[in-house]
């Protein structure tokens, strides 16, 4: 049985088998939660991202964790919000699920997720905790993993976290 839970807190400092990264399509670093990955994780982490060939809107690609507590990165690349009828939440779901389907291929056991595309790509919290939730507890529903992690930077995306798992 995998638990699905939320928390509050800095992704990097997590002691997780993978944490997922919100990078951009070049996969070359940014700033939000794909900049504190790459400073925590150090010049390793870019090193290896620049022979992925960057990655497309709703696909996800691993590397190591480097000087991450983490062994392991899944690098997805959410949608830009342009009002919600553009395929965002299609796109958004599909990085959950791309994401989801490397960590058991890669037989990582627990995994963390920061608020793909809720910063800089403006996709409004509420409507991205939905799909969130929705799409990771359809893949529970026949999964290998223990352990999911919903991370949240603030208080208002822990409480909407809160409320889309109550939900
Ligand atoms: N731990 C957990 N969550 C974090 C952290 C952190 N250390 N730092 C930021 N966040 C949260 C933000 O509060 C936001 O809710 O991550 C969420 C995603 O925000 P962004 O990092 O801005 O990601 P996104 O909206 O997907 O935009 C991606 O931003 O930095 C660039 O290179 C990146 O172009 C890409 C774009």
């Amino acid at each position: 049985m995998t638990r699905l839970s939320a928390v509050k807190g800095d992704i990097t400092k997590l002691e997780v088998d993978v944490i997922v990264n919100a990078a951009a399509p070049d996969l070359l670093g940014g700033g939000g939660v794909d900049g504190a990955i790459h400073r925590a994780a150090g010049p390793g982490l870019v090193a290896q991202c620049r022979t992925l060939g960057g990655c497309d809107t709703g696909d996800a690609k691993i590397t190591g964790g480097y000087r991450l507590p983490a062994k392991a990165v899944i690098h997805t690349v959410g949608p830009i919000w342009h009002g919600g009828d553009h395929g965002e939440a299609d796109l958004l779901a599909s990085c959950y699920r791309k994401s989801l389907a490397l960590a058991q291929q890669y037989d990582l056991k627990t995994i963390a997720f920061p608020a793909i595309s809720c910063g800089v790509y403006g996709y409004p919290i509420g409507e991205a905790v939905d799909v969130a939730v929705t799409t990771i507890r359809e893949h529970l529903e026949d999964s290998t993993l223990d352990e999911v992690i919903l991370v949240a930077f603030n208080d208002e995306i822990l409480s909407a976290y809160e409320r889309g798992l109550a939900g």
